[in-house]
């Protein structure tokens, strides 16, 4: 069976000509300014778990952001240095990122923990690179995109499930959804 790694691998040119037309994706029409507010402002070091092209992650860099991106993707990550080659960037999973214990005091992740094959693994890293008090920023699909999912499966892919694993290793957690 074909991880979700994998697939992403396999349609990453795809995804780039997708995200790269513009006002093509809901991301530039209004997810980002969405997304944007809740994030503290730049601090000491910030990462993009899943960060994909980078549109997100070179966004966030013109804000001020010391920032890092990884992603499982090696085609993904390579169009991302495309645009940004001195950016750090980093091909890796999600459940097992190169960095030390908190390196980061902000870890944002945009549309991407619905995708990872081990949710649970990928957010035991973000606890562990985020410094306590450090602030994650997690955005998924909303459950209305998942439903088939949710038909499929007895663990769907919410934030809630996110929240709950962060929860069960003493993070807090305060969602929110977007109104538009
Ligand atoms: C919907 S895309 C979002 C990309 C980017 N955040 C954006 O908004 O443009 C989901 C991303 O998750 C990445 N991904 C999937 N599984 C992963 C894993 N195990 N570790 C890291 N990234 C992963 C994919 O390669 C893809 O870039």
């Amino acid at each position: 069976m074909t991880s979700l790694r994998e697939a992403w691998e396999a349609r990453a040119r795809a995804w780039i000509a997708w995200v790269r037309k513009p006002g093509h994706d809901s991301y530039d029409r209004y997810h980002r300014d969405q997304f944007l507010p809740l994030l503290p402002p730049p601090g000491r070091r910030t990462l993009d778990v899943g960060c994909g092209e980078g549109r997100l992650t070179r966004h966030l860099a013109s804000l001020g952001h010391r920032i890092a991106g990884v992603d499982a993707s090696p085609t993904l990550i390579d169009a991302a240095r495309e645009l940004a080659p001195d950016m750090e960037l980093h091909v890796a999973s999600a459940s097992k990122m190169p960095f030390d214990d908190a390196s980061f005091d902000q870890v944002v992740s945009f549309m991407c923990l619905h995708d990872v094959d081990d949710l649970d693994g990928a957010v035991t890293e973000i606890a562990r690179v985020l410094e306590p008090g450090g602030a994650a920023c997690i955005a998924v699909v909303h459950p209305l995109n998942s439903a088939q999912e949710r038909a499929r499966s007895d663990e769907p892919r919410t934030s809630s499930s996110a929240f709950r694993a962060l929860e069960g290793r003493g993070r807090s957690t305060r969602s929110t959804s977007p109104s538009w």
